[in-house]
This record gives structure tokens, sequence and C-alpha cells, in this order.
């Protein structure tokens, strides 16, 4: 409950803070994380998984196609695509709380790699989601 009021109070007030994702966060990643590799790419149950925790903890902010909704990036972008499994995982521990992404520390890492991987499967924007 009282998670769910701070994540409310998050959104709100990154509503003000509209101005474009520009991905300065990528810089700030440590290159032993940008060469972090996500173990379960390609594994069917862990992307299965990924995609409920997807559904349940970033479609508020992200959207259930991921394309990113009141100003929050798409995460199907060339940006995202190009990022490293290491820069992905380095964001969702750290999140960019200032710019209105939590952290998601508090998941596992295991729940975070199934997210990544799930993320993975996601097509370019302009491409149809798969059902
Ligand atoms: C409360 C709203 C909110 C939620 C919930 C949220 N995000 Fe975000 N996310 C944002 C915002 C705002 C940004 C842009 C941050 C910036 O500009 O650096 C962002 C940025 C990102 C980025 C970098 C995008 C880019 O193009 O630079 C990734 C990756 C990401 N989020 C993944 C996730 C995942 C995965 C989840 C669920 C575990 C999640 N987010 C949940 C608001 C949210």
């Amino acid at each position: 409950m009282t998670r769910c009021f701070a994540l409310l109070l998050l959104m709100g007030s990154s509503v003000f803070l509209f101005a474009a994702a520009s991905g300065a966060w990528l810089h700030r990643v440590p290159d032993e994380d940008h060469l972090r590799r996500d173990p379960l790419i390609g594994h069917l149950s862990a992307i299965a998984v990924g995609k409920q925790l997807f559904q349940h903890n970033c479609t508020p902010c992200h959207g259930f196609d991921a394309m990113g909704r009141f100003g929050r990036p798409s995460l199907r972008s060339a940006r995202i695509r190009h990022a490293t499994d290491g820069d992905l995982a380095w964001m969702l521990q750290h999140g960019n709380p200032y710019k209105g992404m939590p952290p998601w520390s508090s998941l596992p890492e295991q729940q975070r790699w199934q997210i990544i991987a799930y993320l993975r499967t996601l097509p370019p924007i302009g491409k149809p989601m798969p059902r």
C-alpha cells in the first residue's frame, strides 16, 4: 500500500518532468556494468516471467506496448536496442529518480534480468507487437 502510494506520488511528480528522455544516463554506466550480459536472453520461461514482471511494474509509465506514456520514453527505441544488457541492468538497479524513473533494486537481480530478456523480444518502433 505504501509502495503503491509512493509510486503514485512519483508518477504524479514526473508529469512535471516532461523533458524528453535524453539517454544521458548511459554516460553514467561504469565500464564493468556496461559489459555485463543477460544470462537469460532467449530463455523462454525467463521471458514469460519477465513479461509478467514488466506488465506488473513498468506499464503504468511505459505502456503495455512499451511505447512510453505521458512523456515517458519508449523501450523499443533505437537507443534501448543499442544499449547493452548491462546498461539496462544498471538503469533498472539505479533508475533515474530525478527524471521520474524509479530504481528497481527491490526486485531480485534475477527478476531484473528476466525483464531485460523480455525487453529484448520486443519489436522496434513501427513493427506490430506479437500477440
Ligand atoms: C513511475 C514511472 C516509471 C515506471 C513505473 C518505470 N519507469 Fe522506466 N522510465 C521512466 C522515466 C520518466 C524515464 C526517463 C528517464 C530519463 O530521462 O533518464 C524512464 C526510463 C527508462 C529506461 C531508459 C529509457 C531511455 O530511452 O533512456 C529504461 C530502460 C526503463 N525506464 C525501464 C523501465 C522498466 C523495465 C520498468 C519496470 C521495471 C520501468 N522503467 C518502470 C519512468 C518509469
